[in-house]
């Protein structure tokens, strides 16, 4: 008995804390891993946009110098933004309208120069048109152009990165130009051929408008993971209260389970005590009243021996009312059985209270 009630009470003391805390550790550790996931796959998708954006501006050079190249040049009147190109060493660079205007002949690459500023005035492109051998020693390329246009003769086809260009981060893009048949019409005195790397254009696209979309969706899942987190540990808090209340009640059941064994063993032995006391009750109840009936009823001593059979009846009452208290009826109750003391002796109409010896 006592080390039964030992071992419920070591029972009772589980600690359901720890679990509780492995489990939010482990689920603010997937939070926090499938956030940073989530983060970078943002910002790969940031840089990704920005590639998909430089290689449009790219292709879009690639179609006007296409249709520039096609008529060997085109002409436009002189300006002073677009005086004559000194190094078009062309027949008939400039002509004159019958009414006097003067036009220049505008090779692919000066148009693409014009362009070029046009889109960083427009939308902050920093593009340049250069090659590894230029003729216009303004088109040198910078240290990185220089690393791509050398692996685009070892047959790259695209390079691309994040850099830092006066204190703001672009994504440059270069690709190769590569010499056509239309090329030769100028480029052919320097050598090239057809299919040979003639130089390339670098397209810088600035990240600062995509890093601000990126920025709110970063803000956006953050707080989605934080709400999720949240609930996470809510549910595991919710769960662990729940729980313990059930182990709770299961306790109080069991204790009260208990308790009716007990009472069921003490009443038992009380029954049995009972019965084995009636019949000695009875025997002397008898006798009394044999000795009562064959004495003078003026005898000194009747009244006491009747006031012995009195409280012999007496106890013969009792006995039976517990032997009828034993026969218990029993309550089914939800978390086990009680004993409905008020129902087991009801209806039994002996009372127990009559204290008077007289
Ligand atoms: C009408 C003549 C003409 C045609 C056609 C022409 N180019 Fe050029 N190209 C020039 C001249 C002149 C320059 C140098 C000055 C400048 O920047 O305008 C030049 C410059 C370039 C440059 C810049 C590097 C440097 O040498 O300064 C590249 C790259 C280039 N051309 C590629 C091509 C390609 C590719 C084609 C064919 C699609 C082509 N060009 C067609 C005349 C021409």
């Amino acid at each position: 008995m006592e080390g039964q009630h030992k071992a419920v009470k070591n029972h009772k003391n589980i600690n359901l804390w720890p679990p509780a805390i492995g489990i939010i550790c482990l689920w603010s550790l997937f939070i926090i891993v499938s956030w940073i996931w989530l983060t970078q796959v943002i910002q790969s998708g940031t840089i990704e946009t920005a590639r998909i954006e430089a290689r449009t501006v790219f292709h879009n050079d690639l179609i006007y110098r296409q249709w520039n190249a096609n008529h060997g040049g085109v002409y436009v009147p002189v300006s002073p933004d677009t005086p004559p190109n000194k190094y078009l060493k062309t027949k008939h660079r400039e002509i004159q309208t019958p009414d006097g205007i003067t036009l220049t002949k505008i090779n692919p690459a000066y148009m693409t120069r014009q362009v070029h500023v046009l889109a960083t005035k427009n939308y902050g492109y920093k593009n340049h048109i250069t090659s590894l051998n230029p003729i216009r020693p303004q088109n040198v390329p910078d240290p990185w152009e220089t690393k791509a246009l050398k692996l685009f003769e070892k047959g790259k086809t695209e390079v691309s990165s994040v850099e830092i260009m006066d204190k703001t981060n672009y994504l440059r893009l270069m690709r190769p130009l590569i010499t056509g048949k239309k090329c030769l019409t100028c480029h052919a005195k320097q050598g090239y051929k057809i299919g040979n790397i003639r130089g390339g254009i670098s397209i810088a696209i600035p990240l600062s408008p995509l890093t601000a979309i990126e920025r709110t969706n970063i803000i956006t899942l953050s707080l989605i993971y934080g709400f999720l987190w949240i609930i996470g540990v809510a549910g595991t808090l919710l769960g662990l209260f729940f729980l313990k209340r059930q182990i709770k009640k299961r306790h109080q059941a069991e204790e009260q389970l208990r308790e009716h064994h007990k009472m069921e063993g003490v009443m038992e032995m009380a029954g049995a005590v009972c019965h084995e006391l009636n019949q000695p009750l009875q025997m002397i109840l008898g006798n009394s009243e044999i000795i009562l009936m064959e004495m003078e009823p003026d005898h000194p001593l009747a009244k006491q021996l009747q006031n012995i059979q009195k409280q012999v009846e007496r106890m013969s009452r009792t006995t039976r009312n517990l032997i009828k208290i034993t026969n218990y009826e029993t309550k089914q109750f939800p978390q086990g059985k009680i004993i409905d003391i008020d129902k087991a002796s009801e209806g039994d109409g002996t009372s127990n209270n009559d204290q008077t010896p007289e």
